[in-house]
């Protein structure tokens, strides 16, 4: 039989990472090995994002340029998966009518079989049928791949906030949780095949197993922090009104769990919180910010906002201004609004110019480079306890076997490019060690410094042990 070859190409955040590495794995099931260039492909599957009016774009665009190759190569098969494919299911059709699969959020559980039956019968088939408990990630497969030390395990699907410019509920479907035991056994095989660092992931991983009454989020990181070998724990996104003391106390307490939150503000406005449906104020968020750093004085809090939401005034973005000065964050996400069809914002008055969006986005993105190139900055001359991920892409010298110049982060996430220097060790770090660099510049993204010791690697097999030094 001969090899069939797929390419996997991902547009959105991190869950669809680890949809992307599932329907890989269910893939290699079938017997396709991933190339990565389209052309070099019989299978091209594009796994979408529909949260903002640019990520659909960019949907389209790929599209244009895949449906060209199939008029080439009419054996290409071409499936379309995620929430732009849940969102708009069969007019996809009617706009690029070259697929071969649509399939849903719901249905990568069912690639395998729908690539079946393309491949028997002929496509197109339309799979985005919603269930009430999405089995997706009941049964998650071992990923395909080996792609680093950090590894992201989805905890939870869908979402039930509702916020009002949101269109994540409408093509997730309402919140599920994974049960903790399947977690942390994906979570431990992980580990055994070399990962040192998980992100779980959710829209909302503040409210994880309260609904279907499993453990908590705070307890289940506790159970998580209690694997062994496993060197950090992050997680992403918080939602700032189910943020718990429990959980806030999770920063004092368990020692893998890195100085690092994100928490999605959006704005620093109550009255546009409020239309949002955010449900909590700026003073709530504030004194949530206190308590974190109250438990964890050094913590990095990023965050993202949104600005031009249907009735902002210059008041109320200089409110957004204000809450930013006000909590100093490390980082930011910051989008212009867009609407999204099926999220109620889309039909509320008050919009906000183009231009005037693109200047509030402009100012708010300065001062925020500000900020960060100061905090970055003042770490200058300090030693910093990375996680290796690589050779450094970077173009100066790294990205290559040998390179000179490694990449790795910080426990608050800050991305650390560093050269072996005098470390004396001849040999390069182990991507998943954990070495500790003296940071010698400072720029906006990145920070670049020298690798000064390596801790003895006393797990006698991937990179050091956390704890035991
Ligand atoms: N327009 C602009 N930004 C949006 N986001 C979500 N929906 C929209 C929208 N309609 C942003 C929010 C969210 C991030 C993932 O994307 O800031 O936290
Ligand atoms: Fe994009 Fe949201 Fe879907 Fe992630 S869940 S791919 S951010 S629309």
């Amino acid at each position: 039989m001969t090899e069939m070859r797929c390419y996997i190409h991902t547009i959105g955040c991190q869950m669809n990472v680890y949809d992307s590495g599932q329907m890989l794995a269910h893939l290699s099931g079938l017997g396709y090995r991933q190339v990565d260039a389209p052309e070099a492909a019989d299978l091209i599957v594009l796994n979408t994002c529909a949260i903002r009016e640019k990520a659909e774009q960019k949907v389209y665009s790929f599209l244009g340029r895949q449906a060209k190759l199939k008029r080439r190569r009419p054996g290409l098969i071409l499936a379309v998966g995620g929430c732009v494919a849940q969102q708009e299911g069969a007019h996809l059709l009617d706009r690029v009518p070259q697929l071969d699969i649509v399939f849903g959020t719901h249905a990568v559980g069912r690639l395998a079989d729908l690539i079946t039956k393309v491949r028997a019968a002929g496509g197109p088939i339309v799979d985005v049928g919603m269930q009430s408990a999405p089995e997706i990630y009941n049964a998650p497969l071992p990923p395909a791949t080996v792609q680093g030390p950090s590894r992201f395990v989805t905890i939870m699907q869908g979402c039930d906030n509702f916020c009002t410019y949101c269109v994540v509920p409408h093509v997730r479907g309402r919140e599920t949780s994974r049960p903790p035991f399947q977690i942390l056994e994906e979570i431990r095989q992980m580990v055994a095949d070399g990962v040192r660092e998980v992100t779980l992931l959710g829209q909302n991983v503040n409210s994880y197993g309260i609904k279907e009454a499993l453990c908590s989020f705070a307890g289940l990181l506790q159970q998580v922090d209690e694997i062994e070998h496993l060197a950090r724990i992050r997680f992403t996104t918080s939602h700032p009104k189910d943020l718990s003391e429990q959980l806030i106390g999770c920063f004092g307490s368990l020692d893998k769990l890195c100085r690092h939150i994100h928490l999605p503000v959006q704005s620093g406005a109550d009255r546009i919180l409020k239309r949002m449906n955010r449900r909590y104020t700026r003073d709530v968020y504030l004194r949530k910010v206190d308590r974190l750093r109250q438990v964890c004085p050094d913590i990095a809090v990023t965050s993202d906002f949104i600005v031009g939401f249907p009735g902002e005034t210059d008041a109320d973005f200089a409110d957004t201004l204000a809450l930013m000065k006000a909590v100093d964050f490390d980082g930011v996400f910051a989008f212009q609004y867009s609407d999204r069809p099926s999220a109620p914002a889309s039909r509320f008055g008050g919009k906000v110019d183009e231009g005037v969006k693109k200047q509030r986005l402009a100012e708010l993105l300065d001062l925020q480079e500000e900020t960060t190139l100061r905090k970055n900055r003042s770490l200058l001359g300090s030693i910093q306890e990375i996680l290796v991920e690589g050779p450094s892409r970077k173009d100066y010298g790294g990205g290559d076997e040998g390179a000179s110049l490694w990449m790795g982060r910080t426990s608050h996430n800050r991305i650390v490019h560093y050269t072996a220097g005098d470390s004396g060790t001849g040999g390069a770090p182990l991507p998943g060690s954990l070495v500790e660099v003296r940071i010698e510049r400072a720029h906006t993204h990145s920070m670049r410094g020298t690798w000064t010791t390596q801790r003895p690697d006393r797990t006698g097999r991937k990179g050091v042990d956390f704890h035991a030094a």
